[in-house]
């Protein structure tokens, strides 16, 4: 968000380690992880692959994936950015160099690059689903529809590619236009009411779930385990969206960690932002279900789930074009800055490798993500039946959308994830992560063993299951 944007923005720009240490507090640092890890993954995605993986099983191995993996994980990747002081790639670079370690390490940086850009691309697409909600609310049009009435609404949008393209556009210059210039004080300060803001309006949701008489089958379906739901595809997209979810394996969270000052507890911190995020994940799917079992609809809708559920209580609450409204609007900030999170690193290599000022980087970043954001605006529609991969059998009827959500998703990010676990668990000093993390004897041997074996193995056996 805002001050992580104008503290990626120095990094960014090259500025001096003496002008760095910019969170006022733990509190700002929590403030701005906090604004890239909740977005669109908490309200959006979270439901839909829930729905999809058949509820209990999935959110109980998706809970322990972030407790055991995506946690260890973002204190490794705070740990970096705060001992290593820079961006990510020259954190990397300085902290191999200094412990005589293998230069290729770097990599993890480089993918990190790759990956924001590729996962930018979608998130814009639906970024401008929400977009286009905001309007579709506030006009009145969900009052008193049906559920057919309201999945033609959004089938209607699917298959409509330039109103699709109008607002990808418009998601995609709004991170631009932060990025670029930096960020000021007025979006940052709003910041600070809206992301309240939406935790308030999602628990009005969920109030209004426990009035649809089927709140007991939603928590049932959320919190009841039943492993014969849970396929081991499912296991790896707990696992994806896990990292997904908080921001994880693509360096992120080391940018913003080398501005946390130094007597910041990084555990206690790690835990809060993944709690948050949690919370916010789960408020979505109570107030979701609920409404889905409420109105005879289908939990693995899939991509569409929000859009189809929401606007049903939207259109029957009291004032629900007004808070239907409100609540996309707040939608598109968490999503906003989430997406600024995700262009910063593209923007800040072509800085950084290819000298071009920050304004021109930025465009010529967005654009581009913009241009392959366009491959899935048309997976939607015109090439709804194109399954490039589709020869092979883990691929199958995937659209080149479903395609670069799971490439980055459940390879990409676990991928870096892993490297982050491997290179921090085996090849940094267990001196220096002593002094860094300065906790208990106990939370560090507990963290550091995770980390070591725990995490890498998980990881490692998720991904041979799915490839075989
Ligand atoms: N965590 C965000 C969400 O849940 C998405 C996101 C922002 C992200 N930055 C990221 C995902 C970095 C992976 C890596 O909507």
């Amino acid at each position: 968000m805002t001050e992580s944007s104008s503290a990626a923005a120095d990094s960014a720009a090259g500025s001096l380690p003496a002008n760095r240490g910019r969170w006022s507090s733990r509190f700002a640092f929590i403030l701005a992880a906090t604004g890239s890890a909740v977005g669109l993954g908490n309200i959006w995605k979270f439901p839909y692959v829930t729905g999809e993986n058949g509820g209990g099983a999935f959110v109980l191995v998706y809970l322990m994936c972030i407790a055991a993996v995506g946690l260890p994980i973002m204190m490794a990747e705070v740990m970096i950015g705060r001992r290593g002081g820079r961006s990510p790639v020259n954190s990397m670079r300085l902290i191999t160099e200094r412990d005589r370690l293998n230069p290729a390490w770097r990599l993890i940086g480089v993918m990190g690059v790759l990956t924001a850009f590729i996962i930018l691309s979608f998130y814009s697409v639906i970024g401008g689903w929400a977009i286009s909600y905001v309007g579709v609310t506030a006009s009145g049009g969900l009052a008193g529809q049906s559920s057919e009435g309201i999945g033609e609404i959004f089938s209607g949008l699917l298959a409509d590619p330039g109103t699709l393209m109008l607002w990808h556009t418009v998601f995609m210059a709004m991170v631009v236009l932060v990025v670029a210039r930096g960020v000021r004080a007025g979006l940052e300060r709003a910041v600070k009411i809206l992301m309240p803001a939406l935790f308030v309006l999602l628990v009005m949701v969920v109030g209004y779930a426990m009035t649809t008489g089927h709140f007991s089958e939603g928590v049932a379906f959320l919190f009841e385990p039943n492993f014969a739901n849970l396929s081991t595809s499912g296991v790896l997209v707990a696992l994806g969206h896990a990292f997904f979810t908080l921001s994880l394996g693509m360096a992120i969270m080391m940018a913003y960690g080398s501005y946390l000052p130094k007597n910041v507890s990084i555990a206690k911190t790690a835990i809060s932002v993944s709690v948050m995020d949690t919370v916010v994940a789960l408020l979505a799917g109570l107030a979701i279900f609920p409404i889905v079992f409420a109105n005879g609809l289908e939990p693995g809708a899939g991509p569409g789930l929000i859009f189809q559920t929401l606007p049903l209580a939207f259109g029957q609450m009291p004032m629900g074009s007004f808070f239907g409204a409100l609540f996309f609007i707040l939608l598109v900030f968490a999503a906003w800055t989430s997406g600024i999170s995700l262009l910063e690193p593209l923007v800040e290599w072509l800085e950084e490798q290819k000298g071009m000022n920050r304004t021109i980087s930025s465009v010529v970043a967005g654009v581009a993500c913009w241009a392959l954001g366009i491959a899935s605006v048309l997976s939607l529609n015109l090439w709804s039946d194109f399954a490039p991969l589709g020869s092979f059998a883990m691929f199958e009827g995937k659209t080149i959308f479903d395609l670069l959500d799971f490439l980055t998703a459940n390879i990409l990010l676990p991928l870096g994830g892993l490297l982050v676990a491997i290179f921090v668990g085996w090849f940094l000093s267990r001196q220096a992560l002593e002094n860094e993390l300065s906790m208990s004897a106990r939370g560090f041997a507990l963290w550091h063993n995770v980390l070591r074996y725990f995490t890498p193995v998980a990881v490692a056996v998720v991904f041979i299951y799915n490839l075989t």
